[in-house]
């Protein structure tokens, strides 16, 4: 069993296979946080607690502040003592905040609900582990507190759900009003839980545009550590999660305690440190702009977090959070196929195109094995550039003569797929929507909303507003077979106004954005279940586990450089699956930053993603064209390999190493693709060594090298590549990896004997 509760002791035990989270009530009926770590078969913990220490309130009420302020709470409350980052603040009719909880009762139940209107991770098909008398153990188990404020009449469940072969626990709150007043809740937080300080430092990803989820690590001082945004999406600068890690944690060693919201909006990652040298790590909704009314009978959901904890370093907290990721929260019928190798012609055309260039893109990427077109921006209204039409949902058919139907009838006559780019959020102020319906875009009465990219944000709280835009985007898939939809984001929010919002109710705007944001996608994948729905926003800046409850993948970033690539792609992949990567190669000169690659290298670094091209293969020297075929063809020889297996992390040029190496490990260790770049050309030095990981120790393993181009001379004579080695000597005493020069790699394929 998941879940257990030892009534003498008022303790609930949640167990994973390796890890152990603790929960106990005190007299007074806190519920507090003891435990989490490794697994322990005890529930003697409660000494943690270190009740004995600070004044309990029922034997010192006169000291309540010293205990409230030290106690390790599950789900800290804002106004009556403790003064560390709170999860929850609920204001009373005379806009007083102060919330005090107290347990009330649990249930213990087998699989977990899902929340209404949100994603939310599920119970797998092959949840739990079968034991040799053919028992079933290890199943999804949730376990529900019931707690109250029994000054406000509101009651608070938590809800953490068990994932046990994850080594991941859910977590979300949901905050009932059952009194009479008319409550605002303006903090409402998904996870939060104290432990003593260890010498932590906390694991951040961010970035801005084109330089997505770069690992941050930073030492916590006394206050507060914070990251978020408040920017209406998840950010191109902060990603939803905090790790905290002990000194000297690595890949391979090392504690880590980490949380990502599955959420799309606002949010905040908070690490405490406190008077007391204990730490509070904390994240949900971010609580600026937010005010959400609760009227007597009213609920609120917060979106989910994913907590886990490694003992074995950042590498296992990336493949547990990978396995959760894929088995619980993507849902989409893609997620275990091979993903249509793509061609798009943004970088080949941006809006310069009509029906013959992009079918002769099309036809000229067919005879290279390339299997789906990808139409993106500039199909629609007046788009002839980026400053207007958006929301013009309609086929430019100056562009398209006819429609979408001739030329998706001679894409498919190719017998390629066809997809299609839109980015639905969005108005240009140049619009024939906008002209009908100025009042749709977020807007601050009597001021200019801030234009970014020359557009606004539609209101997409308001029902009308994601009906229309719904019906044309609907109307648009179904006037021809679409495969494929680009859900593209190019812009945050601000003026956060909204005209169908009374004025006490702006603060429930973002959040609502939010959700009608969810709503929209999710009519969308039910309408079209078998699309297949990449979502963009400006790039990565809304990659989040949120998004992948709706589409298997997510464009990873507007960066194409292959060196680029390597951090953004290791930034990502440390939290989220490769699968879920969009990764393409592009033209050089990069676009981006102006580099030279090889096109092998474009090709090795896309192939960690879902892979596609985004250039005019026409334009390619001949040799580059020569060699999409093959490149196609690893892709789908080892895409099983990358999108499902383990991911071990060898090398990072993000850490200043000149070469960047990783590793994809097949669940049942019988094959092992591994990557690797030269980023910075090193003659005249010894090779390197690469301890590979995940291997069988005791198997013997063939090694064949891809794109075995010419080797660098090392000075002493050639290089000669392993054509074999032992699982163990290969993760203890190394493989050679070549000299090369600048930006070159390979690929090694290791096949157990
Ligand atoms: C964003 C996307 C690009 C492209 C353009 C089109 O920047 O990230 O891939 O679709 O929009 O305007």
């Amino acid at each position: 069993m998941a879940i257990l509760y030892d009534s003498g002791k008022r303790i609930f035990k949640l167990d994973t296979c390796h890890t152990t989270y603790m929960i106990g009530v005190t007299e007074e009926g806190y519920v507090a946080h003891i435990y989490y770590g490794r697994k322990v078969a005890h529930t003697g913990g409660t000494y943690l607690l270190r009740l004995h220490e600070y004044p309990q309130p029922l034997r010192l009420p006169r000291e309540k502040g010293t205990f409230l302020n030290a106690l390790p709470f599950e789900y800290p409350t804002a106004g009556v003592g403790d003064y560390r980052e709170a999860a929850l603040d609920l204001a009373n009719e005379q806009n007083q905040h102060g919330t005090e909880l107290f347990y009330d009762s649990y249930s213990i139940e087998k699989g977990k609900p899902q929340l209404t209107g949100l994603p939310s991770a599920f119970p797998g098909k092959d949840d739990g582990v079968r034991r040799e008398d053919g028992m079933l153990t290890d199943m999804v188990e949730t376990l529900s507190l019931f707690l109250v404020d029994p000054v406000l009449g509101v009651k608070v469940t938590l809800l953490y759900s068990v994932f046990p072969k994850e080594d991941v626990i859910t977590r979300s709150a949901l905050i009932r009003n059952d009194g009479s007043q008319k409550l605002v809740l303006t903090r409402a937080l998904s996870a939060s839980i104290d432990m003593d300080d260890r010498g932590f430092e906390a694991v951040t990803l961010a970035g801005n545009w084109a330089r997505e989820r770069r690992i941050q690590q930073r030492p916590l001082n006394f206050g507060k550590t914070q990251i978020g945004s408040t920017r209406g999406e998840t950010s191109h600068q902060a990603a939803p999660f905090m790790a905290l890690v002990t000194p000297g944690t690595t890949q391979n060693s090392g504690e880590v305690y980490a949380m990502q919201l599955i959420y799309s909006g606002n949010h905040t990652e908070v690490a405490e440190k406190s008077q007391f040298s204990s730490v509070r790590l904390i994240t949900g909704i971010h609580p600026e702009n937010f005010a959400w009314r609760l009227g007597p009978g009213e609920c609120f959901q917060t979106p989910e977090a994913a907590l886990t904890y490694s003992a074995e370093g950042l590498g296992r907290m990336t493949r547990s959070y990978h396995d959760f990721i894929r088995g619980h929260i993507i849902r989409s019928p893609w997620k275990d196929k091979p993903r249509p190798v793509l061609i798009n012609n943004w970088e080949a055309t941006y809006f310069d195109f009509d029906q013959d260039k992009i079918y002769e893109i099309a036809k000229d990427a067919h005879a290279a094995g390339v299997e789906m077109m990808v139409m993106d921006d500039g199909w629609f209204g007046a788009r002839n550039d980026d400053n207007c039409a958006l929301g013009d949902w309609f086929v430019n058919e100056t562009k398209l003569k006819g429609g979408l139907a001739p030329l998706v009838e001679r894409i498919r006559g190719l017998g390629m797929k066809f997809g299609i780019w839109f980015e639905p959020e969005m108005i240009s102020p140049d619009s024939d929507l906008c002209r009908a319906h100025p009042d749709w875009m977020l807007h601050i009465k009597d001021r200019n909303p801030t234009l970014a990219r020359n557009q606004c944000v539609l209101d997409l709280s308001r029902k009308e507003v994601r009906e229309e835009i719904y019906s044309r985007v609907y109307r648009i898939l179904k006037s021809a077979p679409i495969d494929y939809v680009k859900w593209d984001m190019n812009r945050t929010l601000s003026d956060v106004g909204g005209m169908s919002l009374p004025p006490e109710g702006q603060g429930e705007l973002m959040h609502r954005y939010v959700l009608g944001l969810y709503e929209m996608q999710e009519r969308l994948i039910t309408d079209f279940p078998d699309l297949l729905l990449e979502n963009c926003s400006g790039g990565g800046g809304r990659f989040d586990a949120g998004m992948m409850y709706y589409s298997p993948q997510i464009w990873c970033s507007d960066d194409t450089d292959a060196i680029e690539r390597l951090r953004i792609q290791e930034g990502t992949s440390l939290i989220y699956p490769m699968s879920t990567m969009g990764a393409h190669v592009s033209k050089c000169p990069n676009e981006q930053v102006g580099r030279v690659t090889p096109f092998d290298t474009r090709a090795n670094v896309a192939l960690a993603g879902t892979f596609g091209y985004e250039l005019n293969i026409a334009a390619l020297p001949a040799e580059d064209r020569e060699k999409i075929p093959e490149q196609i063809a690893r892709y789908h020889r080892y895409h099983g390999l990358v999108a499902d297996g383990d991911y071990y992390r060898i090398h990072s040029w993000d850490e200043k190493e000149p070469w960047d190496c990783w590793m994809n490990v097949s669940k049942d260790k019988s094959e092992a693709l591994v990557t690797y770049v030269q980023v910075l050309g090193r003659p005249s030095t010894n090779s390197r060594l690469a301890f590979l990981r995940g291997l069988d120790p005791d198997a013997a393993y063939t090694i064949t090298e891809e794109c075995g181009a010419a080797h660098v001379e090392n000075g002493y004579g050639s290089f000669v590549p392993q054509t074999e080695g032992c699982g163990d000597e290969l993760m203890h005493m190394g493989m050679l990896m070549p000299p090369l020069g600048d930006f070159q790699s390979r690929l090694y394929h290791l096949v157990r004997q």
